[in-house]
């Protein structure tokens, strides 16, 4: 494990960067104490204040053996937050990967006044620190940058041996979160539906999950008829994955299922230059569950998972569907194709219906890079929640906040449905009227889920991330597996 909680003697310990958070107007009350001048210094400094993202660092200082001790600043210790914890042990370690160091210690700090308690407060820190090392550099000659060997948290002994679990259980959950980043960061000419369902396949045999694959002509014998349609432009042919965690005994039975669109051309109804340029994360929904699955055959949650992935590609030739095509789904609906590009609801209709007939789960979440109009409602940040069941919002929704993988519902109203009415057939892939997109392409899915109790969340805006964050490189965010988890830990 890369995550190590160990009592260092800071004074005496050899260290080579040594990062000690620091609260604003708030007398240092930490396991930095045996460095108390040292803080006291670093705080009588004008460019630190002890602010959040304030930063100072001093070299060779005296009092301890550290080579480099750098200080990090937290803000207001009654206004703190995970977030800010997360944020801080994120920059710290990124700054110690461009150093090209190849360990960091952060000493966990105890925070008067704060509501955050001392296990709130390491798994923040580790939670950060974890997210924030990592680096895609596959498509990279030169690999510049490494991510640390050790992270080592600076705790109490009886904190180290009392919070190992924990550590080991962050580090697992930060790495299915960057093996979802990693997925959707990948080229789509080297991910293909059937290149991707191969690697998700043998991820998953060695973990010990049961696989299933879906080829083509199984697909056909089993009337996927919505999704056959969105691949049938494409020269890929497509693959539904089906992974499953089984306990025996357990009380509930989750299926997640994830959209897998390895690239969004928007077919006939082609996209724009700078609408098509980042769309082979259009399948970060199948990577959010397929490394959710992973994670949790290592971390063996108390509940029977099921996760399914509709791998298709969407491209535009003599093959491809029109607008205007009449098409027959799974699950027996006729479906007029208003627009090639809504390609997306197509191929979760016919993997959402089949899998719950199949599994007959307690409950259902989808996860789909859906709509562009859920990026306008809620931003990059915030993913949106559709279902009718309350509980499952709640659920969701405080998840989300626990791991700022944050989730805000939006509303499902039985009569915008008319809007997905079509003249011909059963229903059409597209709304009549031009706003509300997301909630209508929600209201779409709710016809293909029977009657399992069922929540979509579209993640068009949080899949990818354009500019860094302190604890996300650019790229494929991996957003979904933090919060999945923390849903399934909820639940048992
Ligand atoms: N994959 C896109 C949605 C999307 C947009 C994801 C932006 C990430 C960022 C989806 O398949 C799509 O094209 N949706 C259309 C639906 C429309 C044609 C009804 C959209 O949102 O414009
Ligand atoms: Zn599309
Ligand atoms: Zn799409």
């Amino acid at each position: 494990m890369v995550l190590q909680l160990q009592a260092v003697n800071l004074k005496k310990g050899k260290i080579d960067y040594l990062v000690i958070p620091v609260c604003e107007k708030s007398k240092v009350a930490s396991l930095a104490s045996p460095l108390k001048p040292l803080v006291e210094q670093a705080l009588s400094m004008d460019e630190f204040k002890g602010k959040s993202g304030d930063s100072i660092t001093f070299y060779g200082p005296a009092g301890t053996q550290a080579k480099r001790v750098a200080f990090k600043g937290l803000g207001e210790p009654d206004t703190l937050d995970r977030e800010g914890l997360r944020s801080m042990a994120g920059s710290a370690v990124q700054s110690a990967i461009d150093k090209k160091f190849s360990q960091i210690h952060i000493a966990v700090p105890r925070i008067k006044k704060s509501p955050l308690k001392t296990v709130d407060i390491l798994e923040a820190i580790a939670e950060g620190a974890c997210l924030a090392n990592h680096v895609f550099d596959t498509y990279k000659k030169k690999k510049e940058q490494k991510p640390l060997k050790k992270i080592i948290l600076v705790v109490t002994a009886g904190d180290a041996k009392k919070f190992k679990k924990l550590a080991e259980q962050i580090e697992t959950i930060a790495q299915g979160t960057q093996l979802a980043r990693d997925w959707v960061s990948i080229p789509s000419n080297d991910k293909g539906p059937q290149a991707l369902a191969k690697d998700m396949a043998a991820r998953a045999k060695e973990a010990g999950l049961a696989v299933e694959i879906m080829d083509e002509k199984e697909l056909k014998q089993k009337k996927f008829g919505a999704l056959l349609a969105v691949s049938v432009g494409s020269d890929q042919k497509p693959f539904v994955v089906t992974l499953q965690h089984r306990v025996a005994k357990a009380k509930k039975t989750v299926l997640l299922v994830g959209k897998g669109i390895t690239f969004d051309s928007g077919g006939l109804n082609l996209k724009t230059g700078p609408g098509m340029a980042s769309m082979k994360m259009d399948m970060a929904g199948a990577a959010a569950v397929a490394a959710t699955l992973l994670t949790a055959a290592r971390l063996k949650p108390d509940v029977n998972l099921i996760g399914v992935m509709p791998l298709v590609e969407n491209m535009p030739s003599g093959k491809a569907i029109r607008p205007g095509d009449i098409i027959t789904s799974f699950e027996g609906k006729t479906i007029e194709i208003g627009n090639t590009d809504a390609e997306g609801r197509l191929i979760l209709a016919d993997a959402m219906a089949w899998a719950v007939k199949r599994f007959k789960p307690d409950f259902t979440v989808d996860m789909a890079t859906l709509t562009g109009a859920c990026v306008v409602a809620l931003g990059e940040r915030i993913a949106g929640v559709f279902t009718p069941d309350d509980e499952l919002a709640d659920m969701l929704t405080r998840a989300g906040d626990k791991t700022h993988e944050r989730c805000w519902r939006l509303p499902l109203p039985d009569d915008y449905k008319e809007f997905m009415k079509s003249d011909l057939a059963d229903i059409k892939n597209l709304s009549s009227v031009p706003h509300a997109g997301a909630t209508t392409a929600a209201l779409f899915l709710s016809e293909f889920v029977g009657d399992t109790r069922w929540a979509h969340i579209d993640i068009a805006g949080t899949a990818f991330v354009k500019n860094g964050t302190d604890y996300c490189p650019a790229g494929g965010s991996g957003y979904g597996v933090r919060l999945l988890m923390e849903m399934l830990q909820e639940l048992q």
